[in-house]
């Protein structure tokens, strides 16, 4: 399929069956976000890939409100992505490229996939959702959390975008 129709496709998915991702899906969700670009090719990422049903359910409480706490309670798979923030000042738009790279793969190929952003965000008890998730998955101190991409099969799917729809006066041409 061609790659603007995908994109047409691509949505957030928030409701999982509660079946496993295969192996094989996560494995290409995760070399599409390794395949991202990044400032100066500095590739200033890690991925943390969780399973555990118990970090899941401790990963849902760095957000504070209900909605997102659900749906990542609901996942099947949490990709947490970390940037070395001394390794690049452009560790967030870095991040963000493998979020938006993984996130389109992942509806590519017919997985749900949702955003749960951790930057800027606040947990459940009041801290950072960074320092928050930090006390469980242990990463070091120049890492800090960008977002999470949440995974499962989709319960159910939004309808596509219509190209016909797209808000085009949002671009504006340089008049000459
Ligand atoms: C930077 C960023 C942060 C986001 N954070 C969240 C989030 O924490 N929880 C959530 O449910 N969706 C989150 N989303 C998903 C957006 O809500 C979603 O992309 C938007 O509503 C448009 O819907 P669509 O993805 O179906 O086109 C985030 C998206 C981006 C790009």
């Amino acid at each position: 399929m061609e790659l603007l129709e995908l994109m047409r496709r691509r949505r957030s998915v928030r409701h999982y069956t509660g079946e496993a991702v295969p192996e094989d899906k996560l494995k290409m969700v995760l070399q599409a976000g390794l395949l991202s670009p990044s400032g100066k090719g500095a590739r200033p990422w890690e991925f943390i890939v969780v399973r555990n049903k118990e970090t899941l359910a401790k990963l849902a409480l760095s957000r504070d409100n209900a909605h997102n706490q659900r749906m990542t309670a609901e996942a099947d798979v949490a990709i947490v992505v970390l940037c070395d923030s001394q390794k690049a000042d452009t560790w967030v738009e870095d991040g963000s490229a493998v979020m938006s790279n993984m996130h389109l793969m992942a509806d590519a190929i017919g997985l749900g996939s949702c955003w749960l952003q951790g930057h800027l965000r606040t947990a459940a008890d009041g801290q950072s959702a960074d320092a928050y998730v930090r006390q469980f998955l242990h990463y070091p101190e120049n890492y800090s959390l960008v977002a999470s991409l949440l995974l499962g099969i989709p319960a159910k799917h939004a309808d596509p975008y219509e190209l016909e729809s797209l808000p085009m006066d949002k671009v504006h041409y340089e008049e000459f």
